[in-house]
């Protein structure tokens, strides 16, 4: 079954906006991630979608300022953590950090949405260049897991910028990242993409069979948008 990530980032502003936005977001087969201080109340309103939380950190407790361990969003009943978002990367998140938290999030018995992608200058060398990026990330990420999986084929360049990959090469990635999987860590693996999906691209990617959903940031804010998203799901999985 094919399935889609909300990923509020740093939004809204408040508590009642978040449950808000949670009511309106909760269907089978979505997955909501509000900012940490929004995880409680958006938990206790879904009853069809799963909580995810949009980071955590590898150690389980102690003298870490700022930190939240994968222990204390699985007490909010957190399902999914996003892992090594190019958001987080860009702040400094390294794949051995990014390594760490998957192996943290496993461990606790959730499921890890491990983010992947190239930036811009990358891409421009063409797709071969691309898919050795992600190959690398995917490599220093991953110890030979054969645990439950999520990985999240985001290009940096399509994210929040309006220029969404093709659905064909986001399903050809899709595929290769599979197959990578499926020879080095044997695991069955569900691959998402992400970067500026709308209502208008979104029934495209979803078809693809390749593709087992998508991760949505901006049009996961607009009610009406995402809406129209989680129909093309529905449709994708009848
Ligand atoms: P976007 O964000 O849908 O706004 O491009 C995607 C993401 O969260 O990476």
């Amino acid at each position: 079954m094919k399935v889609v990530v909300a990923n509020w980032k740093m939004n809204p502003a408040t508590p009642r906006e978040a449950v808000k936005l949670a009511r309106a977001e909760d269907k089978l087969k979505v997955i909501v991630a509000p900012p940490f201080p929004f995880l409680e109340d958006v938990g206790r309103v879904l009853k069809r979608a799963t909580l995810g939380a949009q980071d955590a950190f590898w150690i389980s407790r102690g003298a870490y300022t700022g930190e939240v361990s994968v222990q204390q969003l699985k007490r909010l009943r957190v399902s999914y953590v996003i892992v090594g978002h190019s958001e987080r990367r860009a702040q400094g998140e390294t794949n051995g950090m990014v390594r760490k938290k998957v192996e943290a999030v496993h461990a606790a018995g959730l499921t890890p949405i491990l983010c992947v992608g190239e930036p811009w200058p990358v891409r421009k060398k063409g797709f071969a260049a691309a898919k050795r990026y992600v190959a690398r990330q995917l490599h220093a990420a991953l110890s030979g897991t054969r645990k439950k999986l999520i990985v999240a084929y985001e290009p940096v360049w399509a994210i929040g910028s309006g220029k969404a990959d093709s659905p064909a090469e986001a399903a050809e990635m899709a595929d290769f990242i599979k197959e990578l999987l499926i020879v080095s860590y044997r695991s069955s693996v569900k691959v998402l993409y992400g970067g500026s999906v709308t209502p208008r691209n979104a029934r495209a990617f979803l078809k693809a069979r390749a593709l087992d959903g998508a991760l949505v940031g901006g049009a996961s804010l607009r009610p009406r948008d995402f809406t129209k998203i989680i129909s093309a799901i529905n449709v994708a999985n009848r």
